[in-house]
């Protein structure tokens, strides 16, 4: 559980109740958002967890969620967000940072993910827990934008987390 001023906030799996929601955030937040038929699929997927951040007033008013895979010795992190009125506070931070820990956990050797390079907040956030930009993918989004390849090396200690 995380405490802000008087509001507590809890990060769980996501189930198929809050699709809606994720849905709802997800419309507001990204560029080319996923719908239902994406997070439904990432749910039944052995190998994918998506968790949520609620508050625990409520336990469905989604702060964010994040969406990662643990394939082979990897952590492939698909999708981190978080709703507009509660940017800028660390919560962004502490779902990647929860991302990193499991990989850790895992015992898995590096965590990667794809971002568009105009996204300055989410590079911002990655390189400063560690993310280091290792390769440009040109024009791989659907309107020409580059992606950066951002990788993480992980080392089994999740006290850097
Ligand atoms: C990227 C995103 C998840 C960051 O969430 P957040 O909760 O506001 O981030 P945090 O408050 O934890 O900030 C962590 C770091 O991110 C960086 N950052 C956040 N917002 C930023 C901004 N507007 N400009 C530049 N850097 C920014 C900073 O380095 C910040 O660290 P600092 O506070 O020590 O300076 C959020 O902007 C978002 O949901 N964006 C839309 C979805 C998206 O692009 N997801 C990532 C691609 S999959």
């Amino acid at each position: 559980m995380e405490q802000q001023e008087s509001a507590t906030f809890s990060l769980r799996p996501a189930t198929e109740d809050d699709l809606p929601a994720l849905v709802a955030l997800e419309q507001a937040i990204q560029v080319a958002p996923w719908n239902a038929e994406h997070f439904r699929a990432e749910l039944q997927k052995p190998f994918s967890q998506v968790l949520v951040l609620t508050d625990d007033e409520t336990d469905s008013v989604l702060i964010g969620y994040a969406v990662f895979w643990r394939v082979g010795d990897e952590v492939h992190l698909l999708n981190v967000g978080v709703a507009l009125e509660h940017r800028g506070q660390g919560f962004g931070k502490l779902l990647v940072r929860r991302v990193l820990a499991f990989a850790s956990r895992e015992n898995a050797k590096k965590i990667w993910l794809e971002v568009r390079k105009s996204n300055l907040a989410a590079v911002g956030l990655y390189q400063g827990l560690g993310f280091a930009i290792c390769q440009i993918r040109k024009q791989f989004y659907s309107n020409g934008e580059d992606a950066y390849v951002l990788e993480h090396r992980v080392d089994g200690n999740t006290s850097d987390f």
